[in-house]
C-alpha cells in the first residue's frame, strides 16, 4: 500500500463504517415498523423489542451468555433483541426477518459452547425465548409439556414438586435450556438406564420457515426425527417439548472418591475402562480428572475424582463395587443415601444443605470463559497415553483444564445409531468433554488457552474413535470442518456433519432441503443443503 493510501485508510474505514451503520439503521427501522404492523397489540408488541437504544438492550443480552469469550465489546450484537411471549410474535420476527434480509439467532438457555445463539458476524435478530418456560407436569401419566427456555433445572423441579418416584434423563447442568439441549441429544446420571433426552420425547411444537405452527403429527416423522439430536437452528424454531418422565426409586445412592497419582490414579483410571461401560445400567461411574495442588509438599498431582449415581440403596451398590471394582476401595463412609432429585443438586455441584429453589435459578455457577471439545472412546487408552495427558495437565494452562470421562453401555447400547439423528450409541465405551477454563480477558488469553486445548486433542488423536472421529454436537466445536465463515456448503459441512451425526447426515440433509430449502435457518454449523455437487454418501 502507498504511503497516500494508508494515511487514508482509517479515513475510509469510517467511512465505510457510517455507510453502513446508516444502512443497517434503516434496516432496523424498518423492521420495527414491519414487527408493529404485524401484530394486533402494537403496546404489547414494543415491551418485547429491544434495540441498543433501549437501556435495558445490553443487560438482556447479558443474562443469558453463558461463555464470557462471546461477550466482549468486539463480540458482534443483535440488531435486535425479540424476546416473544406468544407464538404470534415469533412469527412476525421470522416474517420480518425475512421481509428485510436479516438473520435471526434462537436463544432458550445460551449454553451454546461457541456462542452461535446470540452472536453472527452478518447483520442479525436475536429471538430470545426467555418468556416461554412454562412446565405443565401430567403425573398420572407420565408426561410434561415443557417449552423451549425452560431450564433442565426448571423440569426436574416440577416434576419433583409432583412425584418423588419419576424423574426424566436430561443434563447435569441444571441451567441449560431444554431449546437446544434436548434438540442436541441431551444426557445426564441416567443415561445407561433410560437413554438421552431425545430417546424420551413423544411430541413437539415449531414454527416453521413459513410460520406455520407444527406438531409431531403435522410436522410429519422425518421433520421430528430430525429435530431429536439434529441441532436446533437448523430446521425451525422450537417451542415446546412434550417428554415422557421415567420412574425413579424413592431413595439413590451417589459417592464421589479421589485418587491422586500417588494414590494409583492411573492404574484405577485404567481399569475403570474396562468396567465402566459393562455394569449395570442402574450404575453410572463416571471420572472427572483435574490437576491439582497436593497438600504434601505443594507439588501439583492428577486427581481422578469416581463420581457415582447408582438408582437403588447402599446395601445393594457396595457389594456390586467391590465385585466389580474392589481396587477402588469403595467404602460405606463414601456413600450418600439421598432422593432423586437432591441427587441432581449434588451432580450440580451444590452443597448438600442447600434448597431445592436453586433448580429454579438461571444463573450459573460460575461463568468463566471456556473452550470445550469433545471425543469418543472405543478402545481402553493404554496407562502410556493417560500418562501423556497428565504432562498436558501439568502445563500451564492445563491449571484450570478439566476432562469428564463419560460411561455409556446399558441403554444407550441397545438404541439404533439411526432410532435419532444422535448415532453415538453401540461400541463406545465413554465419552470425554475436554474443558480449559480462564478469567484473563483479551484475545492473547484466549489464543493461549485455546491452542493449549488444540494441542492436548491432536495429542488424543490415535486413543479415540477414527472415520470418523466423533464428536457430540452438544458440545459443539467450530474448530472440527469449518472456516468460522458461516460456510455452509456440503462439502464443508461434511466433515463436522459426519462427526456429529455419522451416516445420519444424510438424512439431515434431506430433510433441511425440504423443509427450509432457501436456507434461512442458517449459522456456521446449520445442517447445509442437498446442493448440485452432492453424491449420495458425500464425498
Ligand atoms: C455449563 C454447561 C454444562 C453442560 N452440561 C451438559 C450436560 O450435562 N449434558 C449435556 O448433554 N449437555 C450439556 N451441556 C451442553 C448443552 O446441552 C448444549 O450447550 C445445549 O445446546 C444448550 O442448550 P441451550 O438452550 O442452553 O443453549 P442455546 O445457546 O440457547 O442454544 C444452543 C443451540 O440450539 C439452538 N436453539 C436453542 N433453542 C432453540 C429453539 N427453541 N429452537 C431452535 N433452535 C434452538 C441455538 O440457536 C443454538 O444453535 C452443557 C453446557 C454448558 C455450557
Ligand atoms: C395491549 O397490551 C397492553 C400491555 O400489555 C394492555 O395493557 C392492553 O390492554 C392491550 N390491548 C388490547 C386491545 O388487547
Ligand atoms: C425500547 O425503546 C422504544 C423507543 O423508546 C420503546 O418504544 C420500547 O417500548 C422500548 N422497549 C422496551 C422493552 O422497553
Ligand atoms: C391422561 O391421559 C388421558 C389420555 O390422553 C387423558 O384423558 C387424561 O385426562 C390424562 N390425565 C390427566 C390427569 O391429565
Ligand atoms: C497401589 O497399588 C498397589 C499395588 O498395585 C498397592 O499395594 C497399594 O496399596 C496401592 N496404594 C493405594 C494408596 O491404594
Ligand atoms: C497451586 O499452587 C500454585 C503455586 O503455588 C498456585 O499458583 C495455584 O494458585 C495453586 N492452585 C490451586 C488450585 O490452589
Ligand atoms: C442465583 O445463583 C447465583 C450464582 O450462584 C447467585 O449469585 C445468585 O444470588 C442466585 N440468585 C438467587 C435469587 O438466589
Ligand atoms: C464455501 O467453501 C467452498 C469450498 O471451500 C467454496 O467453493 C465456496 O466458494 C465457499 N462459499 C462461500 C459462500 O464462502
Amino acid at each position: 500500500m502507498t504511503p497516500l493510501g494508508s494515511s487514508l485508510f482509517p479515513f475510509a474505514l469510517a467511512l465505510l463504517f457510517s455507510f453502513f451503520w446508516a444502512t443497517w439503521a434503516h434496516t432496523q427501522e424498518n423492521f420495527l415498523q414491519c414487527m408493529t404492523l404485524r401484530s394486533e397489540n402494537s403496546t404489547s408488541i414494543s415491551k418485547l423489542i429491544y434495540t441498543p437504544s433501549n437501556s435495558s438492550y445490553s443487560s438482556v443480552l447479558q443474562f443469558s451468555i453463558q461463555n464470557p469469550r462471546f461477550s466482549t465489546p468486539a463480540t458482534p450484537k443483535p440488531l435486535v433483541i425479540v424476546t416473544p411471549s406468544h407464538v404470534s410474535h415469533i412469527q412476525a420476527s421470522i416474517s420480518c426477518s425475512q421481509t428485510h434480509g436479516l438473520q435471526i439467532r434462537v436463544r432458550s438457555g445460551g449454553h451454546d459452547y461457541e456462542g452461535l445463539s446470540y452472536v453472527s458476524n452478518v447483520p442479525f435478530v436475536l429471538i430470545d425465548l426467555i418468556n416461554l418456560r412454562s412446565i405443565s407436569v401430567d403425573a398420572e401419566n407420565s408426561t410434561a409439556w415443557v417449552q423451549a427456555a425452560a431450564t433442565i433445572g426448571e423440569v426436574y423441579y416440577r416434576i419433583a414438586e409432583r412425584s418423588r418416584t419419576l424423574g426424566f434423563p436430561g443434563g447435569i447442568a441444571t441451567t441449560v435450556g431444554v431449546g437446544g439441549h434436548f434438540s442436541g441429544g441431551g444426557y445426564g446420571t441416567m443415561l445407561r438406564k433410560y437413554g438421552l433426552a431425545v430417546d424420551n420425547i413423544i411430541d413437539a411444537q415449531l414454527i416453521d420457515v413459513k410460520g406455520r405452527f407444527l406438531d409431531r403429527e403435522s410436522m410429519g416423522e422425518d421433520l421430528f426425527w430430525a429435530i431429536r439430536g439434529g441441532g436446533g437452528a437448523s430446521f425451525g424454531i422450537i417451542l415446546a417439548w412434550k417428554i415422557k418422565l421415567v420412574p425413579v426409586p424413592s431413595t439413590v445412592t451417589v459417592f464421589t472418591v479421589n485418587r491422586n497419582l500417588e494414590q494409583n490414579a492411573t492404574k484405577l483410571v485404567h481399569r475403570w475402562q474396562y468396567v465402566t461401560a459393562k455394569l449395570h445400567e442402574d450404575l453410572f461411574f463416571r471420572v472427572r480428572l483435574t490437576s491439582v495442588n497436593s497438600s504434601r509438599e505443594g507439588k501439583r498431582t492428577i486427581q481422578a475424582s469416581f463420581i457415582s449415581l447408582y438408582l437403588g440403596v447402599m446395601d445393594k451398590l457396595l457389594p456390586m463395587m467391590q465385585e466389580s471394582f474392589p481396587e477402588l476401595g469403595l467404602m460405606r463412609e463414601d456413600c450418600i443415601e439421598m432422593s432423586w432429585i437432591e441427587s441432581i443438586l449434588y451432580f450440580a455441584g451444590f452443597p448438600a444443605d442447600k434448597s431445592l429453589d436453586v433448580l429454579l435459578n438461571r444463573t450459573s455457577l460460575t461463568r468463566s470463559l471456556f473452550k470445550a471439545k469433545s471425543d469418543y472412546v472405543q478402545e481402553p487408552i493404554p496407562e502410556l497415553g493417560l500418562e501423556g495427558i497428565w504432562q498436558r495437565f501439568y502445563e500451564k494452562e492445563g491449571e484450570t483444564a478439566l476432562m469428564f470421562l463419560t460411561p455409556y453401555g446399558g441403554r444407550m447400547s441397545e438404541i439404533s445409531e439411526d432410532a435419532t439423528p444422535f448415532p453415538h450409541r453401540a461400541g463406545n465405551i465413554y465419552n470425554i468433554f475436554y474443558g480449559v477454563f480462564w478469567e484473563e480477558e483479551g484475545t492473547a488469553a484466549s489464543e493461549r488457552y485455546i491452542s493449549w486445548m488444540r494441542r492436548l486433542y491432536s495429542y488424543m488423536a490415535p486413543y479415540v474413535s477414527k472415520s470418523p472421529r466423533a464428536s457430540y454436537v452438544n458440545y459443539r466445536d467450530l474448530d472440527i470442518g469449518s472456516n468460522g465463515k458461516g460456510n455452509t456448503s456440503y462439502r464443508m459441512a461434511s466433515i463436522w456433519g459426519n462427526k456429529y451425526f455419522k451416516n445420519n447426515f444424510d438424512r439431515l440433509v434431506r430433510v433441511k432441503t425440504t423443509v427450509d430449502p432457501a436456507n434461512f435457518f442458517k449459522d456456521e454449523q446449520s445442517i447445509p443443503l442437498f446442493s448440485s455437487g452432492w453424491k449420495k454418501g458425500g464425498d
